[in-house]
Protein backbone atom coordinates (compact mmCIF):
# COMPACT_ATOMS: atom_id res chain seq x y z
CA UNK A 1 0.00 0.00 0.00
CA UNK A 2 1.23 3.39 -0.63
CA UNK A 3 2.32 5.95 2.13
CA UNK A 4 3.48 9.16 2.84
CA UNK A 5 7.03 10.23 4.20
CA UNK A 6 6.42 13.51 6.04
CA UNK A 7 9.10 15.27 7.35
CA UNK A 8 9.40 18.74 9.71
CA UNK A 9 9.34 21.32 6.74
CA UNK A 10 9.57 24.61 9.06
CA UNK A 11 7.14 27.45 8.42
CA UNK A 12 5.32 26.36 5.18
CA UNK A 13 5.24 30.06 2.93
CA UNK A 14 3.48 30.96 -0.55
CA UNK A 15 0.59 30.22 -1.87
CA UNK A 16 -2.45 27.48 -2.27
CA UNK A 17 -5.29 27.38 -4.55
CA UNK A 18 -8.42 25.46 -3.22
CA UNK A 19 -10.02 22.97 -5.74
CA UNK A 20 -14.16 22.63 -6.10
CA UNK A 21 -15.52 20.65 -3.35
CA UNK A 22 -15.82 17.48 -2.81
CA UNK A 23 -19.12 17.16 -0.44
CA UNK A 24 -20.67 19.66 -2.94
CA UNK A 25 -19.51 17.37 -6.37
CA UNK A 26 -21.18 14.60 -5.41
CA UNK A 27 -24.74 15.37 -4.50
CA UNK A 28 -24.49 17.56 -7.70
CA UNK A 29 -23.20 14.48 -9.39
CA UNK A 30 -26.03 12.45 -8.02
CA UNK A 31 -28.64 15.22 -9.23
CA UNK A 32 -27.24 15.18 -12.79
CA UNK A 33 -29.62 12.09 -13.37
CA UNK A 34 -32.25 14.20 -13.23
CA UNK A 35 -31.56 16.45 -16.02
CA UNK A 36 -32.83 16.35 -20.01
CA UNK A 37 -30.30 16.13 -22.17
CA UNK A 38 -27.44 17.02 -20.01
CA UNK A 39 -25.54 19.24 -17.76
CA UNK A 40 -22.15 20.51 -17.50
CA UNK A 41 -20.33 20.70 -14.16
CA UNK A 42 -16.78 22.79 -13.45
CA UNK A 43 -14.37 22.94 -10.80
CA UNK A 44 -14.84 19.18 -10.48
CA UNK A 45 -11.78 18.15 -7.82
CA UNK A 46 -9.84 15.06 -9.42
CA UNK A 47 -10.75 12.54 -6.39
CA UNK A 48 -11.03 9.20 -5.82
CA UNK A 49 -14.96 9.47 -4.75
CA UNK A 50 -15.25 12.10 -7.66
CA UNK A 51 -14.04 8.90 -10.03
CA UNK A 52 -16.68 6.37 -7.58
CA UNK A 53 -20.24 8.42 -8.46
CA UNK A 54 -18.84 8.69 -12.00
CA UNK A 55 -18.39 4.93 -11.88
CA UNK A 56 -21.86 3.98 -10.05
CA UNK A 57 -23.50 7.22 -13.37
CA UNK A 58 -21.26 5.04 -15.70
CA UNK A 59 -22.75 2.18 -14.49
CA UNK A 60 -26.70 3.28 -14.28
CA UNK A 61 -26.49 4.27 -18.16
CA UNK A 62 -24.53 8.18 -17.97
CA UNK A 63 -22.23 8.57 -20.68
CA UNK A 64 -19.28 11.32 -19.14
CA UNK A 65 -17.72 13.20 -21.73
CA UNK A 66 -14.07 14.26 -18.90
CA UNK A 67 -12.22 15.08 -21.97
CA UNK A 68 -11.30 18.99 -20.34
CA UNK A 69 -9.55 19.17 -16.46
CA UNK A 70 -11.64 20.03 -14.25
CA UNK A 71 -14.80 19.88 -16.36
CA UNK A 72 -18.03 16.97 -16.57
CA UNK A 73 -20.51 16.95 -19.43
CA UNK A 74 -22.93 14.47 -18.26
CA UNK A 75 -25.83 12.96 -20.62
CA UNK A 76 -28.43 10.30 -19.24
CA UNK A 77 -29.61 9.25 -23.15
CA UNK A 78 -31.02 5.87 -20.85
CA UNK A 79 -31.19 4.98 -17.74
CA UNK A 80 -30.15 1.56 -17.41
CA UNK A 81 -31.03 0.61 -14.87
CA UNK A 82 -32.31 1.99 -11.31
CA UNK A 83 -30.53 -0.41 -9.02
CA UNK A 84 -27.18 0.93 -7.80
CA UNK A 85 -23.96 -1.27 -8.63
CA UNK A 86 -22.90 -3.32 -5.28
CA UNK A 87 -19.29 -2.87 -5.51
CA UNK A 88 -19.49 0.94 -6.29
CA UNK A 89 -22.08 1.77 -3.75
CA UNK A 90 -19.68 -0.33 -0.97
CA UNK A 91 -16.86 1.86 -1.42
CA UNK A 92 -18.14 5.07 -0.72
CA UNK A 93 -21.33 6.44 1.60
CA UNK A 94 -22.07 9.64 -0.74
CA UNK A 95 -23.07 6.64 -2.97
CA UNK A 96 -26.24 6.63 -1.41
CA UNK A 97 -27.32 9.84 -3.00
CA UNK A 98 -28.60 8.74 -6.09
CA UNK A 99 -31.48 6.55 -4.45
CA UNK A 100 -33.26 10.34 -4.35
CA UNK A 101 -32.64 11.02 -8.06
CA UNK A 102 -33.32 7.69 -8.88
CA UNK A 103 -37.00 7.03 -7.32
CA UNK A 104 -38.34 10.35 -8.57
CA UNK A 105 -37.15 9.84 -11.85
CA UNK A 106 -37.63 6.32 -12.63
CA UNK A 107 -40.53 5.74 -9.83
CA UNK A 108 -38.07 2.91 -8.46
CA UNK A 109 -34.69 2.49 -6.64
CA UNK A 110 -32.74 -0.39 -5.28
CA UNK A 111 -29.37 0.91 -3.52
CA UNK A 112 -27.03 -1.61 -1.70
CA UNK A 113 -26.61 -0.01 2.16
CA UNK A 114 -23.76 1.70 2.74
CA UNK A 115 -22.13 0.42 5.98
CA UNK A 116 -20.80 2.34 9.38
CA UNK A 117 -16.98 3.50 9.01
CA UNK A 118 -14.50 4.18 11.43
CA UNK A 119 -16.12 7.43 12.51
CA UNK A 120 -19.26 6.18 13.42
CA UNK A 121 -22.37 3.81 12.91
CA UNK A 122 -23.68 6.30 10.18
CA UNK A 123 -27.59 5.18 9.80
CA UNK A 124 -29.63 6.36 7.01
CA UNK A 125 -33.07 6.32 8.86
CA UNK A 126 -34.03 9.93 8.33
CA UNK A 127 -33.00 9.29 4.18
CA UNK A 128 -35.53 6.62 4.55
CA UNK A 129 -38.24 9.16 6.44
CA UNK A 130 -38.02 11.61 4.14
CA UNK A 131 -38.87 8.79 1.38
CA UNK A 132 -41.72 7.23 2.85
CA UNK A 133 -43.37 10.71 3.54
CA UNK A 134 -43.23 11.62 -0.38
CA UNK A 135 -45.48 8.46 -0.23
CA UNK A 136 -43.07 5.54 -1.31
CA UNK A 137 -42.65 1.80 0.06
CA UNK A 138 -39.41 1.30 1.46
CA UNK A 139 -38.40 -2.45 1.49
CA UNK A 140 -35.23 -2.71 3.43
CA UNK A 141 -33.57 -6.46 2.78
CA UNK A 142 -30.36 -8.05 3.26
CA UNK A 143 -28.24 -6.02 2.29
CA UNK A 144 -30.10 -3.76 -0.28
CA UNK A 145 -32.92 -1.26 0.29
CA UNK A 146 -35.44 -0.43 -1.79
CA UNK A 147 -38.25 2.33 -2.61
CA UNK A 148 -40.63 2.01 -4.90
CA UNK A 149 -43.15 5.43 -5.57
CA UNK A 150 -46.66 5.28 -5.91
CA UNK A 151 -48.33 5.21 -9.02
CA UNK A 152 -48.53 8.47 -10.13
CA UNK A 153 -44.71 9.41 -8.25
CA UNK A 154 -43.89 11.13 -5.59
CA UNK A 155 -46.35 13.35 -3.88
CA UNK A 156 -44.70 16.65 -1.68
CA UNK A 157 -45.16 16.09 2.10
CA UNK A 158 -43.83 17.89 4.98
CA UNK A 159 -40.81 16.30 6.54
CA UNK A 160 -38.80 16.78 9.65
CA UNK A 161 -35.75 16.08 10.28
CA UNK A 162 -34.28 15.03 13.94
CA UNK A 163 -31.28 15.41 13.71
CA UNK A 164 -30.09 17.88 10.36
CA UNK A 165 -28.28 15.33 8.36
CA UNK A 166 -26.87 17.36 5.43
CA UNK A 167 -27.20 13.26 3.26
CA UNK A 168 -30.56 13.04 4.09
CA UNK A 169 -32.09 16.45 3.22
CA UNK A 170 -29.84 16.10 -0.24
CA UNK A 171 -31.24 13.25 -0.94
CA UNK A 172 -34.95 14.50 0.02
CA UNK A 173 -34.09 17.92 -1.80
CA UNK A 174 -33.74 16.10 -4.88
CA UNK A 175 -36.59 13.29 -4.12
CA UNK A 176 -38.86 16.20 -3.65
CA UNK A 177 -37.95 18.59 -6.89
CA UNK A 178 -39.79 16.10 -9.27
CA UNK A 179 -42.15 15.00 -6.46
CA UNK A 180 -45.68 16.80 -7.50
CA UNK A 181 -46.71 19.49 -4.83
CA UNK A 182 -44.99 20.79 -2.28
CA UNK A 183 -42.64 19.57 0.14
CA UNK A 184 -40.90 21.14 3.06
CA UNK A 185 -38.02 19.88 4.81
CA UNK A 186 -37.97 21.18 8.46
CA UNK A 187 -34.48 21.31 10.62
CA UNK A 188 -32.72 20.78 7.42
CA UNK A 189 -29.17 20.76 7.25
CA UNK A 190 -27.98 24.21 6.33
CA UNK A 191 -24.39 23.68 4.84
CA UNK A 192 -23.18 25.67 1.86
CA UNK A 193 -23.18 21.95 -0.59
CA UNK A 194 -26.87 21.89 0.33
CA UNK A 195 -26.90 25.60 -1.04
CA UNK A 196 -25.07 24.38 -4.03
CA UNK A 197 -26.55 21.77 -4.87
CA UNK A 198 -30.32 23.62 -4.75
CA UNK A 199 -28.34 26.06 -7.21
CA UNK A 200 -27.87 23.69 -9.36
CA UNK A 201 -31.52 21.92 -9.27
CA UNK A 202 -32.86 25.56 -9.94
CA UNK A 203 -30.78 26.18 -12.93
CA UNK A 204 -32.35 22.77 -14.29
CA UNK A 205 -35.72 24.27 -13.54
CA UNK A 206 -36.19 22.77 -9.89
CA UNK A 207 -38.38 25.43 -7.57
CA UNK A 208 -36.26 25.22 -4.14
CA UNK A 209 -36.41 27.85 -1.58
CA UNK A 210 -34.76 28.56 1.76
CA UNK A 211 -31.95 26.13 1.33
CA UNK A 212 -29.21 27.60 3.94
CA UNK A 213 -31.66 27.47 6.39
CA UNK A 214 -33.57 24.74 8.21
CA UNK A 215 -36.64 25.35 6.43
CA UNK A 216 -36.64 24.43 2.67
CA UNK A 217 -39.48 24.56 0.60
CA UNK A 218 -39.50 22.82 -2.66
CA UNK A 219 -42.13 22.92 -5.28
CA UNK A 220 -42.25 19.71 -7.78
CA UNK A 221 -41.67 20.35 -11.58
CA UNK A 222 -42.31 17.97 -13.87
CA UNK A 223 -39.62 18.58 -16.06
CA UNK A 224 -35.61 19.20 -15.76
CA UNK A 225 -33.47 21.08 -18.05
CA UNK A 226 -29.97 20.85 -19.47
CA UNK A 227 -27.71 23.25 -17.34
CA UNK A 228 -24.19 24.81 -16.18
CA UNK A 229 -22.62 24.87 -12.50
CA UNK A 230 -19.52 25.34 -11.26
CA UNK A 231 -18.79 23.47 -7.89
CA UNK A 232 -18.45 25.63 -4.84
CA UNK A 233 -14.60 25.73 -3.66
CA UNK A 234 -14.12 22.75 -0.93
CA UNK A 235 -14.38 24.99 2.66
CA UNK A 236 -13.06 21.43 4.32
CA UNK A 237 -9.55 21.63 2.42
CA UNK A 238 -9.73 25.54 2.35
CA UNK A 239 -9.44 24.73 6.50
CA UNK A 240 -6.63 22.06 6.21
CA UNK A 241 -4.38 24.43 4.21
CA UNK A 242 -5.06 27.58 6.72
CA UNK A 243 -4.04 25.15 9.46
CA UNK A 244 -1.21 24.14 7.99
CA UNK A 245 -0.32 27.38 7.74
CA UNK A 246 -1.13 28.40 11.51
CA UNK A 247 0.70 25.19 12.63
CA UNK A 248 4.08 25.28 11.22
CA UNK A 249 3.59 29.19 11.96
CA UNK A 250 3.78 30.18 8.53
CA UNK A 251 2.51 32.63 5.92
CA UNK A 252 -0.01 31.56 3.53
CA UNK A 253 -2.12 33.33 0.93
CA UNK A 254 -5.02 30.79 0.28
CA UNK A 255 -6.98 30.68 -3.35
CA UNK A 256 -10.20 29.95 -3.87
CA UNK A 257 -11.91 30.44 -0.79
CA UNK A 258 -15.45 31.69 0.16
CA UNK A 259 -15.17 33.71 4.02
CA UNK A 260 -18.39 33.32 5.02
CA UNK A 261 -18.23 29.30 4.41
CA UNK A 262 -15.17 29.23 7.02
CA UNK A 263 -16.27 31.68 9.72
CA UNK A 264 -16.15 29.39 12.40
CA UNK A 265 -12.24 28.07 11.52
CA UNK A 266 -11.42 31.91 11.24
CA UNK A 267 -12.59 32.31 14.34
CA UNK A 268 -11.19 30.27 16.58
CA UNK A 269 -8.26 30.35 14.52
CA UNK A 270 -7.87 33.93 15.46
CA UNK A 271 -8.78 32.85 18.92
CA UNK A 272 -5.51 31.29 19.06
CA UNK A 273 -3.92 34.30 18.09
CA UNK A 274 -3.31 33.29 14.05
CA UNK A 275 -4.20 36.82 11.97
CA UNK A 276 -6.66 35.59 9.53
CA UNK A 277 -7.48 38.35 6.89
CA UNK A 278 -9.03 37.95 3.67
CA UNK A 279 -7.19 40.23 1.01
CA UNK A 280 -8.50 42.00 -2.56
CA UNK A 281 -6.67 37.71 -3.67
CA UNK A 282 -7.79 35.54 -1.40
CA UNK A 283 -7.00 34.56 2.38
CA UNK A 284 -3.62 35.64 4.47
CA UNK A 285 -2.87 33.18 6.99
CA UNK A 286 -0.38 34.43 9.49
CA UNK A 287 1.08 32.32 12.46
CA UNK A 288 4.88 33.34 12.51
CA UNK A 289 6.73 34.95 14.97
CA UNK A 290 3.19 35.08 17.07
CA UNK A 291 2.27 33.57 20.88
CA UNK A 292 -0.53 31.44 19.95
CA UNK A 293 -2.51 29.76 22.63
CA UNK A 294 -4.96 27.05 23.50
CA UNK A 295 -8.39 27.51 22.63
CA UNK A 296 -11.97 24.78 23.35
CA UNK A 297 -13.40 23.91 20.30
CA UNK A 298 -17.60 21.76 20.18
CA UNK A 299 -18.52 20.74 16.66
CA UNK A 300 -21.65 21.09 15.20
CA UNK A 301 -24.14 21.16 12.63
CA UNK A 302 -23.11 24.39 10.10
CA UNK A 303 -22.78 27.33 10.66
CA UNK A 304 -21.17 25.49 13.91
CA UNK A 305 -17.68 24.07 14.17
CA UNK A 306 -17.02 21.74 10.88
CA UNK A 307 -16.66 18.04 12.46
CA UNK A 308 -14.05 17.72 9.25
CA UNK A 309 -11.96 19.95 10.80
CA UNK A 310 -11.81 18.42 14.16
CA UNK A 311 -8.89 16.21 13.84
CA UNK A 312 -6.83 18.77 11.76
CA UNK A 313 -7.55 21.46 14.49
CA UNK A 314 -6.42 18.61 17.27
CA UNK A 315 -3.24 18.37 15.71
CA UNK A 316 -2.77 22.42 15.42
CA UNK A 317 -3.64 22.51 19.36
CA UNK A 318 -1.21 19.98 20.45
CA UNK A 319 1.56 22.73 19.59
CA UNK A 320 -0.13 26.28 21.42
CA UNK A 321 0.71 27.57 24.68
CA UNK A 322 -2.05 26.01 27.29
CA UNK A 323 -4.65 22.74 27.15
CA UNK A 324 -7.54 23.21 24.83
CA UNK A 325 -10.58 21.06 24.77
CA UNK A 326 -12.53 19.22 22.20
CA UNK A 327 -16.30 17.66 22.20
CA UNK A 328 -17.82 15.89 19.12
CA UNK A 329 -20.97 15.55 18.71
CA UNK A 330 -21.82 15.26 14.96
CA UNK A 331 -20.49 11.91 15.32
CA UNK A 332 -20.24 8.89 18.29
CA UNK A 333 -16.69 7.52 17.26
CA UNK A 334 -14.66 10.67 15.85
CA UNK A 335 -11.64 10.35 17.76
CA UNK A 336 -9.41 7.58 16.31
CA UNK A 337 -7.25 10.24 15.36
CA UNK A 338 -6.36 10.65 19.29
CA UNK A 339 -4.46 7.45 19.23
CA UNK A 340 -2.38 8.31 16.34
CA UNK A 341 -1.75 11.84 17.95
CA UNK A 342 -0.54 10.09 21.22
CA UNK A 343 2.14 8.00 19.12
CA UNK A 344 3.29 11.28 17.90
CA UNK A 345 3.49 11.93 21.65
CA UNK A 346 0.36 14.07 22.36
CA UNK A 347 -0.46 12.69 25.49
CA UNK A 348 -4.33 13.31 24.66
CA UNK A 349 -6.93 11.85 27.14
CA UNK A 350 -10.32 11.09 25.86
CA UNK A 351 -13.28 11.09 28.00
CA UNK A 352 -16.54 10.05 25.82
CA UNK A 353 -17.11 12.92 22.99
CA UNK A 354 -14.55 15.46 24.83
CA UNK A 355 -10.28 15.19 24.20
CA UNK A 356 -8.38 17.22 26.37
CA UNK A 357 -5.24 18.26 24.24
CA UNK A 358 -2.24 19.14 26.91
CA UNK A 359 -0.20 22.47 24.41
CA UNK A 360 3.60 23.41 23.61
CA UNK A 361 3.87 19.27 22.70
CA UNK A 362 7.48 18.67 20.92
CA UNK A 363 5.70 16.33 18.63
CA UNK A 364 7.88 12.76 17.43
CA UNK A 365 7.98 11.52 14.08
CA UNK A 366 6.43 7.86 14.10
CA UNK A 367 4.52 5.26 11.78
CA UNK A 368 0.70 6.44 11.85
CA UNK A 369 -2.27 5.40 10.06
CA UNK A 370 -4.84 7.51 8.32
CA UNK A 371 -7.82 6.37 9.99
CA UNK A 372 -9.94 8.49 7.73
CA UNK A 373 -9.99 10.82 5.64
CA UNK A 374 -9.43 14.28 7.72
CA UNK A 375 -7.86 12.26 10.19
CA UNK A 376 -5.13 11.65 7.50
CA UNK A 377 -4.92 15.03 7.04
CA UNK A 378 -4.58 15.62 10.73
CA UNK A 379 -1.14 13.38 10.19
CA UNK A 380 0.08 15.34 7.45
CA UNK A 381 -0.31 18.28 10.00
CA UNK A 382 1.25 16.88 12.57
CA UNK A 383 3.92 15.65 10.23
CA UNK A 384 5.24 18.79 9.33
CA UNK A 385 6.22 19.83 12.77
CA UNK A 386 7.41 16.57 14.29
CA UNK A 387 11.03 15.75 14.67
CA UNK A 388 12.20 13.01 12.02
CA UNK A 389 10.34 11.18 9.88
CA UNK A 390 6.31 10.51 9.95
CA UNK A 391 5.22 7.34 8.24
CA UNK A 392 1.48 7.54 7.45
CA UNK A 393 -0.31 4.59 5.80
CA UNK A 394 -3.36 3.87 4.45
CA UNK A 395 -3.20 7.34 2.76
CA UNK A 396 -6.27 6.19 0.08
CA UNK A 397 -8.42 7.76 2.67
CA UNK A 398 -6.63 10.87 2.20
CA UNK A 399 -6.83 10.92 -1.53
CA UNK A 400 -10.47 10.71 -1.16
CA UNK A 401 -10.62 13.69 -0.81
CA UNK A 402 -7.93 16.17 -1.31
CA UNK A 403 -7.07 16.87 -4.96
CA UNK A 404 -3.39 16.81 -5.83
CA UNK A 405 -2.11 16.87 -2.16
CA UNK A 406 1.57 16.09 -2.22
CA UNK A 407 1.65 19.01 -5.04
CA UNK A 408 0.03 21.75 -3.49
CA UNK A 409 2.37 20.77 0.18
CA UNK A 410 5.04 20.87 -1.80
CA UNK A 411 4.45 23.70 -3.42
CA UNK A 412 4.55 25.44 0.12
CA UNK A 413 7.54 24.33 1.36
CA UNK A 414 6.54 21.00 2.57
CA UNK A 415 8.68 18.23 3.09
CA UNK A 416 6.56 15.07 1.70
CA UNK A 417 6.66 12.36 -0.36
CA UNK A 418 4.69 9.62 -1.78
CA UNK A 419 6.00 6.14 -1.63
CA UNK A 420 4.07 3.67 -4.21
CA UNK A 421 4.00 0.28 -3.82
CA UNK A 422 3.36 -2.53 -6.38
CA UNK A 423 -0.10 -3.08 -5.63
CA UNK A 424 -1.75 0.31 -4.94
C1 LIG B 1 -21.67 14.75 5.30
C2 LIG B 1 -20.28 14.95 4.73
C3 LIG B 1 -19.22 14.63 5.79
C4 LIG B 1 -19.48 15.42 7.06
C5 LIG B 1 -20.92 15.24 7.54
C6 LIG B 1 -21.27 16.14 8.72
C7 LIG B 1 -20.61 14.46 2.39
C8 LIG B 1 -20.33 13.56 1.25
N1 LIG B 1 -20.11 14.09 3.58
O1 LIG B 1 -21.79 13.36 5.61
O2 LIG B 1 -17.94 14.98 5.25
O3 LIG B 1 -18.61 14.96 8.09
O4 LIG B 1 -21.84 15.56 6.47
O5 LIG B 1 -21.00 17.44 8.43
O6 LIG B 1 -21.22 15.50 2.24
N2 LIG B 1 -27.51 10.40 10.77
C9 LIG B 1 -28.58 9.64 11.23
N3 LIG B 1 -29.50 9.16 10.33
C10 LIG B 1 -29.39 9.43 9.00
C11 LIG B 1 -28.32 10.23 8.54
C12 LIG B 1 -27.40 10.70 9.45
O7 LIG B 1 -28.67 9.37 12.42
O8 LIG B 1 -30.26 8.97 8.23
C13 LIG B 1 -26.52 10.90 11.73
C14 LIG B 1 -25.11 10.34 11.43
O9 LIG B 1 -24.93 9.07 11.99
C15 LIG B 1 -24.22 11.38 12.05
C16 LIG B 1 -25.02 12.67 11.84
O10 LIG B 1 -26.36 12.29 11.56
O11 LIG B 1 -24.04 11.15 13.41
C17 LIG B 1 -24.50 13.53 10.71
O12 LIG B 1 -24.54 12.81 9.50
P1 LIG B 1 -24.84 13.49 8.11
O13 LIG B 1 -25.03 14.96 8.30
O14 LIG B 1 -25.90 12.73 7.42
O15 LIG B 1 -23.46 13.26 7.36
P2 LIG B 1 -23.23 12.73 5.90
O16 LIG B 1 -24.22 13.34 4.96
O17 LIG B 1 -23.06 11.26 5.91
Amino acid sequence: MAKFLVQNSGPLNGEVYISGSKNAVLPILAASILAEDGCVIDDVPALRDVQVMKGILNSLGAEIDDSREGMLEIRFPDILTNEADYELVGKMRASFLVMGPLLTKTGRAKVHIPGGCSIGARPIDLHLKGFKALGAKVIEKDSYVEAIAPAGGLKGAGIYLDFPSVGATENIMIAASMASGTTYIENAAEEPEIVDLANFLNKMGARIKGAGTDNIKIEGVRTMHPCEHCVIPDRIEAGTFMLAGAITRGELLIHNIVPDHIRPITAKLRECGVMVEMGDEGMYVIADRRPLTSTNIKTLPYPGFPTDIQSPFMAFLTTVKGSSSVIETVFENRFMHVAELNRMGANIRTEGNRALIPGDTDLEGAQVIATDLRAGAAMVLAGLVARGTTEISEIYHIERGYEKFVDKCKGIGATILRIDDQED
